[in-house]
């Protein structure tokens, strides 16, 4: 791969998937798309990036989705599940109690693990929510993983990662070497793509918003830009949370960290903000006007 090359997909896996690619990254690309171009009859990069230039769409779409980084498993990370069991429901419960009905957003879904994790602990906690309406979507850039996630059926080796062994006895059927996710399970989630970068204000509101272990491979602008949008798609008693190595520390105030639950966060009233300084300097006219 040539170094104009290299550049270019840089670029173009910044604009599509909003992947931020440092410039010592040419074996990543070199080992996701080396494969894609000779399954595609391509030479190699030089040819697949020829392909990209003239819009091919199909190309554009395998290139975006071959560089995604899927990994996800079932209740990662534990303790964000256990806030979800322990700290958000048990308000979100009190709160919705006149309207009974709860909305969650698990942006970046992948394959299905993490929301698939959500509805078990929903359903775990059903005796609280007999007669709720309870509204899960799962979103991700990836075509190829929403269709695993939708087809909810796992491997040996992945129920084994995070999945208790009860958990999957009471919500997953075996057949032959794999298991699926039992069909109650699978219709309180719905599947869509969305890429981040775009707008998403057509999915509504939300009470809760996860949103793991994908804005950590974007630059600090994308990051704003997706925070700021965030926050105008959750209640503003609702919760959003983030993965281990994420934060809106330092980037945003339109977030606010839960002490002692780490990855979890609320978002601030806009109207709270602190003046700006043109508003500040405005504040003795007004009172002038006022007659003070
Ligand atoms: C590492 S997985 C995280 C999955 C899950 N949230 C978890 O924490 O286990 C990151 C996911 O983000 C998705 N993704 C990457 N860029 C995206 C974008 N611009 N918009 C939406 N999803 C994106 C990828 O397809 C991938 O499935």
């Amino acid at each position: 791969m040539t170094p104009t090359e290299y550049e270019y997909l840089r670029k173009f896996l910044k604009e599509n998937s909003g992947l931020d690619l440092s410039a010592d990254k040419q074996y990543l690309i070199e080992s996701r798309l080396l494969p894609l171009a000779r399954k595609a009859g391509l030479a190699g990069i030089g040819e697949l990036v020829q392909k990209l230039q003239g819009g091919a769409r199909t190309v554009i779409t395998d290139v975006v989705e071959a560089m995604t980084t899927n990994e996800t498993f079932f209740f990662r990370d534990k303790v964000p599940f256990d806030h979800f069991r322990d700290t958000i429901m048990p308000e979100i419960i009190k709160a919705r109690a006149a309207r009974r009905s709860i909305r969650i957003w698990c942006a970046a879904g992948s394959t299905g693990q993490e929301p698939y994790s959500l509805a078990m602990c929903l359903k775990e906690m059903s005796a609280a929510l007999t007669g709720w309406r309870i509204e899960i979507i799962a979103t991700d850039l990836s075509q190829e993983v929403l269709e695993k996630a939708k087809a909810g059926i796992y491997s040996q080796f992945e129920v084994q990662r995070g999945l208790p062994i009860q958990m999957l006895m009471k919500y997953f059927k075996q057949t032959g070497e794999t298991w699926q996710v039992n069909p109650e399970l699978r219709a309180m989630i719905q599947h869509r793509q969305l890429n981040l970068l775009h707008d998403f204000a057509q999915l509504g509101t939300f009470d809760v918003i996860f949103c793991r272990n994908v804005l950590i491979y974007f630059d600090q602008d994308t990051k704003i830009n997706i925070f700021n949008r965030l926050a105008r798609q959750i209640e503003p008693d609702g919760f959003l949370v983030l993965g281990a190595a994420e934060t809106v520390v330092g980037l945003t105030d339109t977030f606010r960290p839960i002490p002692e639950r780490r990855g979890l966060y609320k978002p601030n009233d806009p109207r709270a903000a602190a003046p700006k300084p043109a508003l500040a300097g405005a504040a003795p006219r007004l009172a002038a006007m006022a007659g003070r």
